[in-house]
C-alpha cells in the first residue's frame, strides 16, 4: 500500500516529504552552548558591576579639614598646606593642597586656592614688587587682588574654599568658584 503511494507520488512529480531531524551531536552542542552562555552571563554581570560601580557613584563632597588656629589668621594672607583624603573610583589618595588664608575687611576668614586661572601655575602673595599686596603668577604675569579678583592675563578669579571656624580652629571644605568678587 505504501509502496503504491510512493510509486504514485514519484510518478506525479511530487517530492517526498523530508523530515529534518536533529542529530545527537547538534542537540548536545545546542544544549551545552545555551547553558554555557547562561552561566557566562551570570558570572559576567557581577564582574562588570564590580568594575564599574565605584566609577558610577556620585562624587562625595569634600570633608572638612582642620587646618589652623583662627588666632594665627590676620589680614595678611598666609599659605597653609593640608592633606585631603580622596576616593576616585578604586583609587584612594591623600594629596596635599594649599590655601592662602586671611581675614577680609568684615573680619571673616576666607581661603583662596593658589592655582592660577590662566594656565594653572601657582600664584604667590606679594611675589612681585610691581604688584604690591597682590597675588602674582610667575608664569605669564597674571595678578590678583587680595580677594582673588583677576587684574590681568587670567580670565577668572582665584577659586575659594568653603570655610568654617569652630572652637578656635579654621576648617576648609569644598573648593568652588570665588564668591567674594
Ligand atoms: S599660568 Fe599664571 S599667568 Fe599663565
Amino acid at each position: 500500500m505504501n509502496d503504491h503511494t510512493n510509486h504514485d507520488s514519484q510518478h506525479h512529480g511530487e517530492k517526498p516529504v523530508k523530515r529534518r531531524e536533529m542529530s545527537r551531536r547538534q542537540f548536545l552542542s545546542y544544549t551545552l552552548g545555551g547553558a554555557g552562555a547562561f552561566m557566562g552571563a551570570g558570572m559576567l554581570v557581577p564582574m562588570v558591576r564590580f568594575a564599574v560601580d565605584p566609577v558610577l557613584q556620585p562624587k562625595k563632597k569634600a570633608d572638612w579639614v582642620k587646618v589652623v588656629e583662627e588666632s594665627k589668621i590676620t589680614n595678611e594672607p598666609k599659605s597653609f598646606k593640608f592633606a585631603v583624603h580622596q576616593v576616585d573610583g578604586w583609587f584612594e589618595s591623600d594629596p596635599e593642597l594649599e590655601a592662602w588664608i586671611s581675614k577680609g575687611k568684615d573680619g571673616k576668614v576666607f581661603a583662596l586656592n593658589p592655582t592660577c586661572k590662566h594656565l594653572g601655575c601657582t600664584v604667590n602673595w606679594n611675589a612681585n614688587p610691581e604688584y604690591k599686596d597682590q597675588y602674582y603668577c610667575p608664569c605669564h604675569g597674571a595678578h590678583y587682588t587680595p580677594d582673588g579678583k583677576q587684574l590681568a592675563v587670567a580670565s577668572a578669579p582665584l577659586d575659594e574654599y568653603e570655610v568654617k571656624v569652630e572652637q578656635g580652629f579654621v576648617y576648609l571644605g569644598q573648593l568652588g568658584p570665588n564668591k567674594r568678587v
